[in-house]
């Protein structure tokens, strides 16, 4: 199967926040995240991928349910695990769920979930999304016992966080894209869906193509730059015409 490519649409809110926080009743609040993700889905993604913070600085509530209603593709919902954000991803039921971990002064998500050191809280997260037709991923650090561990709790998806080899170059760049692999190789002889992300651009994109059984990847602040000079649809494609050399 191609590999998939889900994009993340959380800046184009971003924008919109910028100056409708307080007012997004306004008929002039702009930009809309629906035509955002009805343009990326036009290009050719393969799911939409939003997160819902807790401080609900990008997307919000009304957000979710407008595109699960509307969008054509699968509905990929990042969360961190509490009460409230469960409680909406039990309600909405998006086709993913992508457990994240969440601090309140990150610009983003800076570092993978911590899946073993919390196994007992989180499979029970995972048990109630996926009786309930969501398929969980955890998006873990490559490390070997991060993946054992999304394993055990029955989660049915790994997203490995890219962060660190699109950050670096040369010997640093080469160490984490042989983690990437080993943790590629563990999951998928654990049975579990691979994806990746973050920090994934058209330039670094090939340098990942060694890691082997990546599934779908995901992929935001890039893809929203690239569209504020080329319209959103050419980045989206732009995007896929980056990924479609990968042979797995
Ligand atoms: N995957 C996860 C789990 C994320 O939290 C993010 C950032 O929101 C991404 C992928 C996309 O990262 P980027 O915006 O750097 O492409």
């Amino acid at each position: 199967m191609p590999i998939h490519l889900g994009v993340n649409i959380d800046h184009v809110v971003t924008l919109r926040q910028a100056r409708y926080r307080e007012m997004l009743d306004s008929p002039n609040a702009e930009p809309s995240v629906l035509q955002a993700a009805l343009e990326a889905e036009a290009a050719g993604a393969h799911s939409i991928t939003v997160h819902l913070r807790a401080d609900r600085r990008h997307i919000q509530d009304a957000d979710v349910r407008l595109l699960r209603k509307e969008i054509a593709t699968k509905l990929n919902l990042e969360m961190g695990n509490t009460p409230e954000i469960l409680a909406i991803a039990l309600d909405v039921r998006p086709d993913f769920v992508c457990m994240v971990p969440e601090h309140r002064q990150e610009v983003t998500t800076e570092g993978g979930l911590d899946v073993a050191g919390q196994k007992e809280v989180l499979r029970d997260t995972v048990s109630k999304l996926q009786a309930n037709g969501t398929n969980v991923s955890m998006f873990i650090d490559p490390d070997l016992d991060q993946v054992r561990a999304s394993a055990e709790i029955g989660a049915r998806m790994i997203e490995l966080h890219t962060g660190t080899f699109a950050n670096h170059l040369g010997a640093e760049r080469a160490k984490e894209v042989a983690r990437l692999k080993a943790a590629a190789e563990l999951g998928h002889s654990l049975g579990l869906q691979i994806n990746a992300g973050h920090g994934l651009t058209t330039k670094n994109i090939a340098d990942l193509f060694v890691v082997p059984h990546l599934a779908e990847l995901n992929i935001g602040h890039h893809i929203v730059s690239r569209a504020v000079f080329i319209g959103l649809r050419t980045a989206v494609k732009e995007m896929l015409d980056a990924i479609t050399p990968y042979r797995g």
